[in-house]
């Protein structure tokens, strides 16, 4: 996988009508729950989406009546996500253009991070774990993918991918709500041959 800016301007043009990923699904309808089994209206929740990329996620925490902060360090992520975000929904969007290796998270009710976090090298990825989980207050959440430790891509210097048990160690403060470890060979988004272990997980931080 590149990660080069005409890279990622292909994967967004290929992605932006792809459905979201089912964590963040799951993240939301675990909130939805919470707030139906609660007294009174439900608070107005605000999710971080970080690696946003054409913004499948972002859109639905918007659909789902969401605050959303989205983070991408490609003009073309927010350039995609402008252009493909519902004219009703723009007012509770947020875009940054920003590498998560020093964005500010703020506190929020959700961290949402799909296939982006593995794109650091890991003197900057423990760094921004830890920043993630800061940002999260108890009943928040922590939704990810993230590639293992036997994805084609482990070798790569400047990616880290970690192996299960280290993500699992890494949860530790966190109830694991939703946990699922992969390993296939399919083509990328973009129809290149790839061997990937794949690892997603939806936390409540405890
Ligand atoms: C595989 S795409 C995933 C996009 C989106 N989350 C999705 O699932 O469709 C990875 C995204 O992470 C972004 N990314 C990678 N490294 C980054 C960094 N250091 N800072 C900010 N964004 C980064 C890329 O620009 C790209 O948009």
């Amino acid at each position: 996988m590149g990660s080069d800016s005409e890279y990622w301007s292909d994967y967004y043009a290929v992605t932006v009508d792809r459905p979201p990923w089912e964590t963040v699904r799951l993240a939301i309808r675990r909130f939805r729950e919470e707030g139906e089994a609660a007294a009174g209206a439900p608070p107005p929740r605000f999710a971080v989406d970080l690696g946003c990329g054409a913004g499948r996620d972002a859109r639905e925490l918007l659909r789902a009546g969401w605050r959303v902060l989205a983070v991408d360090r490609e003009p073309a992520a927010r350039e995609t996500l402008e252009a493909a975000v519902e004219t009703e929904f723009r007012p509770r969007l947020q875009i940054r253009v920003e590498d998560l290796a020093t964005v500010v998270i703020p506190p929020c009710d959700l961290v949402n991070a799909s296939l982006c976090l593995p794109f650091l090298a890991p003197d900057a990825f423990h760094p921004t774990w830890r920043r993630i989980v800061a940002a999260l207050r108890p009943g928040a959440r922590f939704a990810a993918m993230l590639f293992g430790d036997r994805d084609e891509s482990a070798p790569d210097p400047t990616m880290t991918c970690l192996p299960p048990d280290e993500i699992r160690a890494a949860l530790a403060g966190f109830e694991i709500e939703h946990w699922l470890a992969q390993e296939d060979d399919r083509p990328t988004a973009l129809g290149e041959p790839h061997h990937f272990h794949l690892v997603e997980f939806v936390a409540r931080r405890i």
